[in-house]
């Protein structure tokens, strides 16, 4: 197709290959090739005369940035968490929002389990004591740490990748607790769960995993209140959003042991600043937002909000659409 025919769509950071190859052959794209999102001022200037954006969720995409894209028919967000978008503000303007959910279930939840056991087992420390020239001989109390087999986890928000932990923690033998607004009685059948109270499960978990979506209601969900509530024994694992827990709330917790190790993968904000106390800690490990990080997944991620963005353009629903009722409410 003739570029001047295609769509316009502004891509806010290159993707694997083949993903560019499927948005370019159908979209006239322009492309943001930094390493760094593009900072707002360019972000804006970008979106103005597009069809299609595919964001990421560095990306905010507002009530002010479609004021600036009056053409824009879909925002495909590369990503399985959409908070970065205002998707109320897209409907009432009839923009179709994509997102990349089932692609990153398995690698995400690996991943929550690499931090738990990373944190169980003081990996982390162990690597930085040998880098430092302080391994000085095998000794009988040197990094212990705690089993994960036999443990009990408590699983906070039990959809695809609570699910997906659940499932690796029972082969570890753990006692499984989950939490959410929804029961699902078929996986406590096949997995041996039970359904508890925030409360219970704060108060009897070894391992400690969040697994929910940021929303208003679970902004710091985890909190000064909810860490009273813990053992002086749990691990926390956050590979969900930063500000699902209170970071400071979660320093003093780590600092005055009220409870004994964190693992992040996300942080509030992101990236954390390097003096941010939490990293004054030894009993935490934080990484930089790489649970879904592996070629395959990011490739099918990639691939997949390029056929959102495609199908969007088409005026056709995306096969992963966040407010499909939009084409609903066109027809
Ligand atoms: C997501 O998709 O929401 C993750 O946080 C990044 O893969």
């Amino acid at each position: 197709m003739l570029d001047l025919l295609k769509p316009k769509v502004y891509v806010t950071r290159l993707l694997p290959q083949v993903a560019m190859d499927k948005i370019q052959a159908f979209c006239d794209a322009k492309v943001w090739e930094g390493d760094l999102p593009p900072p707002r001022d360019m972000l804006l200037q970008n979106v103005v005369g597009v069809q299609g954006l595919l964001s990421l969720l560095t990306d905010k995409v507002d009530a002010e940035l479609m004021d600036r894209a009056p053409n824009l028919k879909v925002v495909s967000n590369c990503a399985v968490g959409f908070d970065n978008v205002d998707v109320t503000e897209a409907t009432k303007r009839q923009i179709l929002v994509g997102n990349t959910p089932g692609v990153l279930t398995e690698t995400t939840a690996d991943f929550a389990f690499a931090l738990m056991m990373a944190a169980a087992r003081r990996v982390v420390e162990g690597d930085r004591v040998v880098r430092a020239g302080k391994w000085k001989t095998w000794g009988p109390m040197i990094l212990l740490g705690q089993d994960i087999h036999n443990a009990t986890l408590g699983i906070v928000g039990f959809g695809r990748i609570g699910i997906a932990v659940a499932r690796r923690a029972k082969g570890f033998g753990m006692r499984i607790l989950y939490t959410d607004i929804v029961r699902n009685k078929q996986a406590e059948n096949e997995l041996g769960l039970e359904y508890v109270t925030m409360e219970r499960l704060l108060g009897e978990s070894d391992f400690i995993t969040i697994h929910t979506n940021l929303t208003p209601e679970t902004h710091h969900l985890i909190g000064r209140k909810q860490f009273e509530n813990m053992k002086p024994t749990a691990i926390l694992v956050n590979t969900s959003r930063g500000p699902i827990v209170d970071n400071m709330a979660l320093y003093d917790a780590l600092r005055t042991g009220k409870i004994a190790y964190a693992a992040l993968d996300v942080t509030e904000p992101e990236p954390i600043p390097v003096d941010h106390p939490l990293l004054t800690l030894e009993n935490i490990v934080v990484v930089p937002h790489i649970a879904s990080a592996s070629v395959a997944t990011r490739t099918k991620m990639a691939l997949m909000a390029a056929e959102n963005l495609i199908a969007g353009l088409k005026g056709e629903m995306p096969p992963n659409p966040v407010n499909p009722d939009v084409l609903k409410m066109k027809r």
